[in-house]
């Protein structure tokens, strides 16, 4: 699946990601900047924090509570677009998924 990460200077990166692996995974895998990810993907770290596009929100997994509660430490302010991209994983569906990188993730 196909998933664009769009930089804070608007810069756009689009790669394709593979299926049970996250958002913030995919980052890291290439090399994408803006993801901090310091607990390793176990949503307790809020550093791999990301606004997802409306429109691109509805193949995804619902928020469960610990991601719900560790979205209040995010370093940039919590919009209702925030997600913690350890927590979105990658699926078919999710293709063409594109998620907005925040300002800072420390
Ligand atoms: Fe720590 Fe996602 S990597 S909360």
């Amino acid at each position: 699946p196909q998933i664009t990460y769009v930089s804070t200077d608007n810069t756009t990166q689009t790669f394709d990601v593979p299926v049970g692996t996250s958002v913030m995974r995919g980052a890291l895998m290439n090399d994408v900047d803006g993801i901090a990810a310091e607990c390793g993907g176990y949503a307790q770290c809020a550093t791999c924090h990301v606004y997802v596009a409306p429109e691109s929100a509805s193949e995804l997994k619902a928020m469960e509570a610990d991601e719900d509660g560790m979205l209040e430490f995010t370093a940039s302010e919590r919009l209702t677009t925030s997600r913690l991209s350890c927590q979105l994983e990658v699926t078919d569906g999710v293709d063409g998924l594109v998620v907005v990188l925040p300002a800072r993730q420390i």
